[in-house]
């Protein structure tokens, strides 16, 4: 029993939880996804499973990305990220709606499976169907030689390193790392994406480590801070819009997921159909409003929850004032183009989540109820 336990806390690093240490560990994960791929350099992004198949993204009719979970917010990033930088129309799916609604599919399609484990039944399942169908599918998956890598005609491995905890974060960002690469290697090849464009995204890229390092070292004792005074909490709602909305969708699910409080992410825009409703002095909120992108929109959304006294969390640049002066909770993430900003914003949404949960006593690396992977339909 001695032994077990002392071998586990080495893995865990000197981690309380494995949970924590993933949290950590993603400036080097997010690195790692990217290493031999981005040459920035060279001006090169290399990735053999798309450039072998290039003519089958190129001519695609669309691209439908199947994933459950996590895997699945980041799937919607994909969409973002494909079709703002590739131009190719970009369908996002839950694995398990896809499979049983008789979907069409034709050998004009690409269809691109995300999953951590690879192993998924409900994604393993909707990627044969596609195959039958005469689909070209690539796979985006985290464990080597998993169910989901063998079947699919090609693709890329995150390479995040082994993912512990049961909700998922290393995992998540080098997700949106792949599928950043992709869409700029794609938005390069057709020409949608200028030269000078590509340059400068993909040196940006390169420095999301660094971002992701400074966010977790500035942010960490502020957001136990922060946790502490929503401990009690019995509700939450995350908002965020553009690259940001799926991003508070993933931040909902992390609290949701490891301390048992409820929480809906929804897009900002969509507060005044429904959500609205929620808001007084009991409910906290959670915005994401980097500078770039929607930021007045957002502004206008901070007064609206400000005037029926709901808390607000902001997420938000180094240097704002707008929505900083009318937040309760300020937490600051270094600026960068629109596209990266869930990456980087994503890393503080863990951590509050994460701090949340362990004020509240709760077995944050296997809550209860989930698992890691889900091999049941
Ligand atoms: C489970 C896990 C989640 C994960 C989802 C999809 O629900 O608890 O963390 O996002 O499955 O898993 P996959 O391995 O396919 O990414």
């Amino acid at each position: 029993q001695q032994l077990k336990l002392s071998l586990e806390q080495i893995e865990k690093g000197g981690y309380e939880h494995f949970m924590l240490k993933e949290i950590f560990e993603q400036p080097k994960s997010i690195h790692d996804t990217m290493r031999g791929r981005l040459l920035v350099g060279e001006g090169i992004i290399k990735m053999a499973g798309i450039w072998d198949h290039i003519e089958k993204f190129k001519n695609a009719n669309r691209i439908i990305i199947i994933a459950c979970g996590t895997s699945w917010h980041a799937g919607l990033i994909g969409e973002y990220l494909i079709e703002e930088y590739g131009r190719i129309p970009v369908e996002v799916e839950y694995a398990s709606e896809f499979r049983y609604r008789n979907p069409i599919i034709t050998d004009r399609d690409v269809v691109i499976a995300i999953s951590q484990s690879g192993e998924t039944a409900d994604t393993m399942a909707a990627l044969k169907l596609a195959k039958e169908k005469g689909a070209f599918i690539y796979g985006i998956c985290n464990v080597v030689d998993s169910s989901i890598a063998r079947i699919t005609d090609a693709g890329s491995y995150t390479h995040a390193g082994p993912e512990i905890g049961v909700a998922s974060t290393k995992a998540f960002t080098a997700q949106l790392t792949i599928l950043t690469l992709i869409a700029f290697k794609l938005g390069k090849h057709n020409g949608n994406l200028g030269n000078a464009d590509f340059m400068s995204l993909i040196a940006e890229l390169d420095a999301i480590p660094k971002k992701v390092e400074d966010v977790l070292s500035s942010t960490h004792e502020q957001i136990q801070e922060i946790a502490k005074d929503f401990v009690n909490a019995t509700n939450f709602l995350y908002l965020g819009r553009g690259y940001n909305y799926p991003a508070a969708l993933e931040g909902a699910l992390k609290l949701k997921e490891i301390s048992y409080i409820h929480a809906e992410g929804y897009p900002a825009a969509e507060m005044k159909h429904g959500p609205i409703a929620l808001i007084d002095e009991n409910m906290p909120i959670v915005i994401i409003a980097p500078k770039k992108g929607h930021y007045d929109k957002i502004v206008s959304n901070v007064q609206e929850i400000k005037a029926r006294k709901g808390k607000v969390i902001a997420v938000v640049n180094k240097g704002d004032r707008q929505v900083s002066e009318m937040a309760d909770y300020v937490i600051e993430i270094p600026e960068t183009s629109e596209c990266f900003s869930p990456i980087v914003a994503s890393v503080p949404l863990q951590l509050l989540a994460y701090y949340i949960a362990v004020y509240r006593g709760a077995n944050v690396d296997q809550p209860r109820n989930l698992a890691k992977s889900v091999t049941v339909e």
